[in-house]
């Protein structure tokens, strides 16, 4: 039988998978030495089992190496494959070298996971520049997609909604949720300065004035793109939106921060967050 080992903040996704699959819930231990170090240890029998480790990649930094570990330890202990389950896919946003010199993460993150496991099971990754992950990666990949998800919670939640995507590479997913959630949508123009520095172009929304806005997105980083369209509905006099994304991420203080211009926040349970309201467990059983 299949086994599940969760990283450490991923139990209560792979208890969940456990129950919706025909696999074994299984479990290992992780602490820092003295030194920061990482320390990983197996608990599970591994011996001549197909592992899926869970962990999902947001603040990546922090829990990479130990996950490696995790992943060589299994082999050595005899497991017959290794994959990653990832409901949330770490470094693909920089996907290109938009600066001298800079480092194009996601091709580098894709080879290391690539040389780690056997195969990727994830929600949603940020794929712009790139068709799918086999451009990347060099093992099997799985993706599934969470807007239809997003959709079905649209339609049982929100009355007469205007579907709103923040930038033009949204458009072809936010159409989609709007078409199955039966409401109109526009797309909105940003322009990204910095980390932190987005400019959003907002068309004149007198029209939209009975309809509730529903912002979507699918990652709210530092928060700042959700923010600033919000905060101009707000003051073309829209009724406050509810803000939709599938990972949530945010930065500091941007939480709190979308949460004053909105009526409700709603995120998917890829990245474990308080705003989680909308359960990807289904999907990636
Ligand atoms: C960008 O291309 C993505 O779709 C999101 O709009 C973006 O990553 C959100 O980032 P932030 O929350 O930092 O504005």
């Amino acid at each position: 039988m299949r086994l599940l080992l969760p990283m450490p903040g991923n139990e209560t996704m792979a208890a969940a998978l456990a129950m919706r699959t025909p696999a074994e819930l299984g479990s290992l231990e992780t602490r820092r030495f003295p030194d920061r170090e990482s320390y990983v240890r197996i608990v599970s029998d591994v011996g001549g089992r197909e592992v899926d480790l869970v962990c999902t990649l947001a603040r990546p930094d922090e829990q990479f190496l130990s996950l490696v570990f995790a992943a060589n330890t299994a082999r050595d202990l005899g497991a017959k494959s290794v994959r990653l389950i990832a409901p949330y896919l770490a470094y693909m946003r920089q996907d290109k070298r938009f600066k001298d010199g800079e480092a194009i993460s996601s091709v580098h993150f894709a080879r290391l996971l690539s040389e780690t496991f056997d195969g990727l099971v994830t929600i949603d990754p940020h794929l712009h520049r790139r068709r799918d992950l086999g451009e990347i990666f060099t093992i099997p990949t799985r993706v599934e997609h969470a807007a239809p998800l997003l959709a079905d919670w649209i339609k049982d939640n929100v009355e007469l909604p205007l579907v709103i995507g923040p930038d033009a590479e949204s458009e072809q997913w936010v159409s989609a949720v709007a078409q199955q959630a039966n409401a109109p949508h526009i797309v909105l123009t940003k322009q990204r300065f910095g980390d932190r520095q987005v400019e959003i172009a907002m068309p004149d929304m007198a029209r939209w004035r009975g309809r509730r806005p529903v912002l979507i997105d699918d990652i709210i980083s530092s928060g700042r793109t959700m923010i600033e369209a919000a905060r101009q509905l707000r003051d073309q006099g829209l009724t406050k939106p509810f803000c939709l994304a599938v990972h949530p991420m945010f930065a500091e203080e941007s939480y709190a921060e979308l949460l004053a211009l909105s009526e409700r926040v709603v995120s998917t349970d890829t990245v474990p967050h308080v705003s989680n309201a909308v359960s990807v467990v289904g999907l990636l059983a």
